[in-house]
């Protein structure tokens, strides 16, 4: 018989988007093997009734691993006694609008959401950001939920590793299915370092063009759709999210706390080589990063830093 008591998961921005994607994902069993999901959506009172709407399609759908279902513009309620929160409920950039002032706006966000898992949550919580400026974003829901182990605090970069392996698949007729061991170091934006230096196929190069792509494949995804990636995201969480509670001996690309190796700085949530085991990853050190990797990376690692001083300053 299944076991109906379950994971307690809460998705953000419960009404958008990326959750109508990664709903059927989620309830329909593999990612947390065959528990049963009591499934919370959190949204802001103008969503309302789209999570209404969501609500009953999710109903109608009968799906095999839904337990319970709790719709709610109430924090309190959205992260009540939650193993797992996927964050994607963020203030998104509109046109106009500069970076410094996204963080800002999500800086509230993050600040309240930090707090709901300090008080709220699961001691052991176990966390997704999605919404961006994701590395940031993470940075703060863990300053400001400090009995919360910050390795239980991830973001997501898995995206970019899926979009640099299907970038190698279609350019050298490979499976994506055989390739491995791709990387994704640094910021979830137009500065992260895609990396094939330990890829498990030979003779494969990345270009410039092809780095440009990958960093740019956000935005070009906006561009033709009007609004960001939402398939390819709720793709890209359910891998994140399996493999980080079932585990992979493969190499994966998550955004978590750094603690100084490579000689990138403490404190910052930055993508890294990890591999994964019951909802524990380790960093993968035994890696030389090559003198390109080396300065693009810089380049990253300056912006999160920038990002953080920006964020720190709203602190007080
Ligand atoms: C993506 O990588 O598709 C998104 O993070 C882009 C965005 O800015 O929403």
């Amino acid at each position: 018989m299944t076991e109906l008591q379950g994971k307690k998961i809460l998705i953000t921005g419960g009404a958008g988007q990326i959750t109508y994607s990664l709903i059927p994902l989620l309830l329909s069993g593999g990612i947390f093997g065959d528990n049963m999901i009591d499934l919370n959506l959190l949204d802001i009172d103008l969503c309302k009734d789209k999570l209404e709407g969501v609500k009953m399609e999710i109903n109608d759908s009968n799906f095999s691993h839904l337990n319970n279902l709790i719709i709610t513009t109430d924090v309190k309620t959205g992260f009540k006694d939650i193993d797992v929160a996927i964050l994607l409920g963020g203030f998104p950039r509109e046109k106009g609008m500069l970076r410094k002032d996204l963080l800002e706006k999500n800086f509230m966000i993050f600040k309240e959401h930090g707090m709901a898992l300090e008080n709220y949550a699961s001691k052991d919580v176990k966390v997704l950001v999605v919404a961006n400026p994701a590395n940031t974003n993470c940075w703060i829901a863990d300053k400001f939920s400090p009995s919360i182990p910050s390795n239980n605090f991830t973001c997501l970069t898995y995206l970019d590793q899926e979009r640099l392996r299907n970038l190698i698949s279609k350019k050298y007729k490979i499976s994506y299915n055989d390739i491995k061991n791709v990387i994704i170091w640094g910021n979830h934006s137009n500065t992260q370092v895609p990396d094939i230096s330990y890829i498990n196929q030979k003779n494969i190069e990345l270009t410039d063009d092809d780095i440009k792509i990958i960093q740019t494949r956000g935005a070009s995804v906006i561009e033709k759709r009007g609004i960001s990636s939402a398939l390819s995201a709720a793709q890209a969480i359910k891998k994140h999210l399996s493999d980080w509670f079932n585990g992979t001996n493969e190499l994966v690309s998550l955004g978590v706390k750094s603690n100084g190796e490579f000689n990138i700085p403490k404190d910052i949530f930055i993508s890294l080589p990890v591999t994964t085991n019951n909802f524990d990853y380790k960093i993968q050190e035994n890696f030389e990063i090559n003198n390109k990797v080396e300065q693009l990376l810089a380049i990253s690692i300056k912006e999160l830093k920038e990002e953080i001083e920006i964020v720190k300053k709203l602190l007080n």
